[in-house]
């Protein structure tokens, strides 16, 4: 259960099921959601389309094929996820989309599809804000957190520590100020020669090396602030390689990669540890993509279990992007009463948005 502070939304008072797109990256989702009065919204069904093998022969998402495969991906996955609850459009209320942050031409998609639908079925649509999706994700989660808490948001684009008191109030507390965590995996990762996305395959070569192997950077972590920096990482992470000679063991490998991951997740802890402290909280919790990262969880574990409080995190395949968190967040913000469900059908994407303060 979670307190709303807004009231008098119609949804407040009855229950409604929302569709949710994303489509802002390199994986399309959709999902279906139904919330019912002073309840968390629960998850009926789900579907994702991953790019990852489309893109993997380039080296990254490339913006116009993604924007491609998503016109292609987005229906058959909304016939699918009806299919799955035993649904029919018409008992969708909602139409919910990722406007942003991400790519404009694959925000493009799914933003006109669920418009298009909407408009054929007489329904309203509602935009959405990635992050807010990620922040929001655990509650769909068998143990979801409550208000307020402090989240540390890492995903590809991002690296940030909010305080949330509650749905749609996020105050920043500190934030990268270069690469995000998870492009600091996947930049080295492509170093080491581990393809894109780096930062799964980097996190399990780290498994069979030692942390302590090379001494890596760890930028402002004695800094008073919740800022981090992890561009110098790569930097460190080249110069090593070259250090290592054209052809270094499997072990060597393995070594640099655990010790790029323990100097990663030892600055997101540290700083984590930090904002739970000067918050006052007993609550943290964790989304986006690197929040599946094991290392990471193990830390933090350790440190809530030493100092009493609790981390939440989102289940491990809602981690990376998928529709229900979209879902979530549009019905979510509908519960609190923060916006209404508009029925112009007119849309806007914002590639470049930030949450807190929205
Ligand atoms: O949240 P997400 O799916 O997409 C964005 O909104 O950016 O996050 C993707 C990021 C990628 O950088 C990927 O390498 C990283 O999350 N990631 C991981 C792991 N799984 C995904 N990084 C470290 N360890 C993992 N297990
Ligand atoms: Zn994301």
């Amino acid at each position: 259960m979670y307190g709303s502070h807004h009231s008098g939304s119609p949804l407040t008072a009855s229950s409604c099921q929302v569709l949710g797109i994303e489509s802002s990256c390199d994986e399309t989702g959709v999902a279906l959601v139904r919330a019912e009065p002073g309840q968390v919204p629960r998850l009926r069904a789900h579907a994702l389309h991953s790019q990852v093998a489309m893109h993997q022969a380039y080296g990254g998402v490339v913006p116009e094929l993604a924007s491609r495969d998503h016109i292609r991906r987005v229906l058959p996955l909304t016939r699918q996820v009806l299919a799955d609850a035993a649904a029919t459009l018409a008992e969708v209320d909602v139409l919910a989309y990722t406007r942003g942050p991400g790519l404009a031409g694959a925000l493009l998609v799914g933003a006109g599809t669920a418009c298009a639908l909407a408009a054929a079925l007489g329904k309203p649509t509602l935009g959405v804000h990635h992050l807010e999706g990620h922040l929001l994700s655990p509650f769909l989660s068998a143990d979801p957190p409550e208000f307020p808490f402090v989240a540390l948001l890492v995903s590809g684009g991002h690296t940030q520590l909010m305080q949330v008191d509650g749905v749609g109030r996020y105050a920043l507390l500190g934030e990268t100020i270069d690469d995000a965590a998870g492009e600091a995996f996947d930049k080295s990762a492509k170093l080491l020669g581990l393809g894109y996305p780096g930062g799964p395959a980097l996190s399990r070569l780290a498994e069979q090396g030692d942390p302590a192997a090379f001494a890596l950077p760890r930028p402002l972590l004695h800094q008073p602030n919740l800022d981090f920096s992890f561009a110098g990482l790569k930097t460190a992470v080249a110069t090593a390689l070259r250090k290592l000679g054209p052809q270094p063991t499997a072990q060597q490998q393995a070594d640099l990669a655990a010790s790029t991951q323990a100097a990663i997740v030892d600055v997101l802890v540290r700083k984590s540890v930090k904002a739970v402290q000067a918050s006052g909280l007993r609550r943290l919790v964790v989304a986006g993509g690197v929040g599946a990262n094991r290392a990471l969880r193990e830390q933090l574990n350790a440190q809530a279990q030493r100092r009493g409080w609790r981390v939440h995190y989102p289940e491990l395949s809602l981690c990376t992007d998928n529709g229900a968190m979209i879902a979530l967040a549009a019905a979510m913000r509908l519960q609190a009463g923060l916006d209404q469900a508009g029925a112009d059908y007119r849309f806007e994407v914002r590639p470049r948005w930030a949450l807190a303060g929205t």
